[in-house]
């Protein structure tokens, strides 16, 4: 059996990127303390920030609100209703982030898709013939932004951890996508219309958030969005962590050393596509219109839902 390197009681993980045993009480003090040291070193949150989390009732983002709170930061919550009501699927996870709002005495905002553009997200992706994931993707990363502008948010905070981020990267790699590996780090500073976006849990993988989000008592929706059939970045996922198994601290370095030595590089090179307010709603976009009310057009002579 494995012993706490702190304390010595019974160990509740061993992770051997970082050759530390911890137990359930020594390990949520070192995933708050290296929350707290990627927030400072990535200069996340300034103190005059007005932080909003993007809350899915999902472990890693109803993982992340708790963290910042305990951290003493004064965040806000932003649950978006996809309206998928598939298994109940929107229904259930909205009320496990009202559960965790409750717990925490802090505001949970609530933006319905339905409401905002008139369908829900899986009749827009059909009816604009994406992918639901893709759509709902646009769809939630134009809400949070607008929310955020509307309600002077200055910091939107999402759960991404490290597997959801070296999976990403590696597909983009794979296809050398330089635009797309330009834009994807763990702060996108504010600009033209958009809000600083941060994501405070790079530095876990998804099974060291899940325990954080466990140990803190926190109830969260385990099952997978009905459309989430994104068979590529599971199998990336399942490829990472077959190289992790072999070489410790892989999945890291793959990540972080592309932050530190490409990443910038890559920003500067690249350029980035000029921002102009969308001729419909006015946020910002690279093109005429933005994708999220090309999507609405298709769907405009539909009844709207009451
Ligand atoms: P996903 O793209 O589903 O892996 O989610 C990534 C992050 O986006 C989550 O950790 C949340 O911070 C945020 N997010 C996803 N879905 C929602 C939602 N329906 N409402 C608010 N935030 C969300
Ligand atoms: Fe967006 Fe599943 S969560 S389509
Ligand atoms: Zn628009």
């Amino acid at each position: 059996m494995k012993r706490c390197l702190w304390c010595r009681q019974k160990a509740v993980i061993y992770m051997r990127e970082h050759r530390l045993a911890l137990c359930k009480n020594c390990y949520p003090k070192w995933f708050l303390r290296t929350t707290e040291r990627t927030i400072k070193d990535w200069k996340m949150i300034a103190p005059e920030d007005k932080v909003l989390v993007a809350v899915s009732g999902g472990k890693d983002s109803l993982g992340l609100w708790f963290a910042l709170a305990q951290l003493g930061y004064a965040a806000d919550g932003l649950y978006v209703d996809l309206g998928i009501s598939a298994d109940d699927y929107s229904e259930k996870s909205k009320s496990y982030a009202q559960q965790l709002a409750e717990r925490l005495g802090r505001t949970l905002h609530i933006v319905s898709v339905s409401e905002a553009f008139g369908q829900p997200v899986p009749t827009l992706a059909k009816a604009s013939r994406r992918e639901p994931c893709s759509a709902c993707g646009a769809v939630k990363r134009y809400l949070f932004n607008r929310f955020a502008v509307e309600n002077g948010y200055t910091v939107i905070a999402t759960g991404h951890n490290l597997d959801d981020e070296a999976a990403t990267m590696l597909g983009n790699v794979l296809r050398w996508q330089l635009d797309y590996l330009a834009r994807q780090a763990p702060v996108l500073p504010a600009k033209d219309g958009l809000v600083k976006r941060i994501k405070p849990f790079i530095r876990f993988t998804e099974k060291q958030v899940a325990l954080f989000t466990i140990l803190s008592r926190i109830p969260y929706i385990e099952q997978e969005c009905p459309y989430s059939v994104d068979a590529a970045s599971l199998f990336y996922k399942d490829l990472l962590n077959r190289i992790e198994e072999r070489s410790p601290g892989t999945k890291w370095s793959f990540y972080a050393q592309f932050q530190k030595h490409l990443q910038p590089l890559l920003a500067e090179r690249m350029g980035e596509p000029p921002l102009r307010p969308c001729r419909e709603c006015g946020m910002p976009t690279t093109t005429e219109v933005c994708a999220v009310c090309r999507m609405k057009a298709y769907t405009r002579d539909m009844v709207p839902l009451d």
